[in-house]
């Protein structure tokens, strides 16, 4: 079954973005990419603090309640203290997709050596994969090239 356009919500985790004192990219720079693979119908996004119940809350509304089928996250899949995508997600999803994550490292370690510090966990939640990415707009570039080309194939599946 191929659907007309998907709906794509990506989420920035970020303390100061949430306050509004720094810019998000790296959530506009998830739209474009996935924009320029995707038939996208409906794109949202949303910046919020790193707080575990406010991720796992909103995941789990997008996913169940709103229809959304891909959600991306950027940003706190590090080590620093309020760093805290990964559990969220971990604590929400139904079928991990270790081959997404595996992708984007094997990916991010060709690029540089600080790959291996990202915990980003994928997975499946009602009929959205939801996807957690680094924070930083070239590691969301980089992360995003493996998975571009089997987005769609994946979401036909969960149909
Ligand atoms: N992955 C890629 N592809 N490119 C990068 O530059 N940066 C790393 C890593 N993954 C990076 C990357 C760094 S420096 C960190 S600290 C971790 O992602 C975690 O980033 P986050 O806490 O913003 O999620």
């Amino acid at each position: 079954v191929t659907r007309a356009g998907y709906a794509l919500a990506w989420i920035t985790l970020s303390d100061k973005g949430a306050r509004g004192e720094r810019v998000d990219e790296s959530g506009p720079l998830i739209g474009k990419a996935v924009g320029d693979t995707l038939d996208l119908a409906v794109v949202q996004g949303f910046v919020i603090p790193d707080e575990t119940g406010q991720l796992k809350g909103l995941l789990a509304d997008l996913a169940l309640n709103q229809g959304f089928d891909l959600i991306m996250t950027t940003g706190g899949t590090g080590v620093a203290p309020r760093d805290i995508t990964p559990e969220a997600t971990l604590a929400v999803i139904e079928k991990r997709l270790p081959g997404f994550e595996r992708a984007m490292t094997a990916a991010s370690l060709a690029k540089t050596p600080h790959g291996a510090i990202s915990r980003a966990v994928a997975g499946t939640l009602g009929q959205a994969v939801i996807v957690n990415m680094p924070g930083s707009p070239k590691a969301v570039a980089e992360c995003l090239e493996p998975l571009l080309p089997t987005l769609r194939h994946t979401l036909e599946k969960l149909q």
